[in-house]
Order: C-alpha cells, then structure tokens, then sequence
C-alpha cells in the first residue's frame, strides 16, 4: 500500500460548517434533460441565498464545460461525469457548503457511487419524474430532435435508458411548480439542521 502524505489540516468540516451556520449537504437533483433540473437548481439557490445560507450549483451541462470536456456520454464517461462531480461536491461539503448538483446522472450504480464518496449523511437526492413525452416536448435544446433523427448518439431516454430511483428523498412529478418544489426542499433542508 501506498504511503498516505497527507498533511493534517487544523479545520473540520464541522467547523467550517459551523463557522457558516448551516449544515453541509449535496442535493443531487436527477432526471432525464429538459425535466427542469438546472431549473430548480437555480431557484434553489436563490431561496438558500435570499435565506442567507451559502450554496454553489455544479451543474452537468456547466461542468462538462470545462473540468470535464474531455467526457462524452457513453455509460463508462458518464461514470467518470459523476465521479468528478462527487468529488468536487466532497470538496465544497468539506468547507462547509450546500451543494446544488443538477446531473441527469441515469443509472443507479453511478448514483450510489456519489452517495459513497460523500458519505450517506452528506447525500440528499431529488429525483424529477417527468415523464419523456413532456420533457421531449419541450426540447429546448433541440437535443431530443437531434437524438431522433441520429444527428446525437447515446442520448438517454432514447438510446440509453434511465434507471428511476426508488430511493429518492423527494420526487416530484409531471405537474410539478419550480417554486413549491424548491421551497418543499428548502424546509426539508431545515428539519435537518
Ligand atoms: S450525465 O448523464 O453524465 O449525468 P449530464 O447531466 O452531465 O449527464 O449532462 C447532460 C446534458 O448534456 C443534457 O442536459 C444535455 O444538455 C446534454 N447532452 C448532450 N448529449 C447528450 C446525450 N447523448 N445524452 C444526454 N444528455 C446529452
């Protein structure tokens, strides 16, 4: 085994968090593209802010941007997608953050996978069970038009399939508001401080 060169930092994540007033979760949001994850995301981190807590979004489409633009979305890059994104989520959770992380993120392994890096206490998941007609309707990316006429490949839903949580935290459906959802997080969120 490898010698472990880690030096001892003085702060904990409890510190840190306690330093902030606020409890240290990743809420990690799921669900096929264009079922209004970044979306939620978005208005959640506005309620955090306006509510004075100090949340940061890492958003798929954002990080596949830059960390992670050498990724495609094959099962196996997927994988690594999530990985990252795990990681980089420990970092900010280690400092004292909630984290925002809206990934389509299709199969359970992989999600399991995100749990296990954070740590269970760490890991709160949001799944947005839109039903693909819906979410296929809206297209505002036109990716689902694109995946249709083979223009895109193993675009999810289509060509890959995705694997609904049985597990979630909290599941909203086809009909459901951006804003109630986010604030059903929010006073989620504060039951566990
Ligand atoms: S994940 O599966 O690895 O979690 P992620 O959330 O990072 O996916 O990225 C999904 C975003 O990439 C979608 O919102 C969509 O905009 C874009 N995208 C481009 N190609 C694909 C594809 N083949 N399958 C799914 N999403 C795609």
């Amino acid at each position: 085994m490898q010698p472990d060169y880690r030096f001892n930092y003085s702060l904990d994540t409890t510190q840190k968090a306690n330093k902030l007033g606020q409890k240290p979760l990743l809420i990690w949001i799921t669900g096929l593209s264009a079922s209004g994850k970044s979306t939620l995301a978005n208005e959640l981190d506005l309620l955090f802010f306006n509510n004075g807590y100090k949340s940061v979004v890492l958003d798929g489409d954002t990080l596949r941007k830059g960390t992670n633009s050498d990724l495609g979305f094959a099962e196996t890059d997927r994988t690594e997608n999530i990985r990252r994104t795990a990681e980089i989520s420990k970092l900010f959770l280690q400092s004292g953050m909630i984290v925002l992380a809206p990934l389509i993120s299709p199969n359970k392994i992989d999600r399991e996978m995100v749990k296990n890096i954070v740590g269970e206490e760490y890991f709160f998941m949001v799944f947005l069970d839109i039903d693909i007609k819906i979410c296929e309707s809206r297209d505002p990316k036109g990716l689902y038009a694109k995946a249709r006429r083979g223009e895109i490949q193993d675009f999810t839903g289509i060509h890959q399939q995705y694997e609904k949580p049985i597990d979630a935290n909290l599941t909203f459906k086809d009909d459901f508001n951006i804003s109630d959802a986010a604030m059903t997080i929010f006073n989620e969120y504060k039951r566990l401080l």
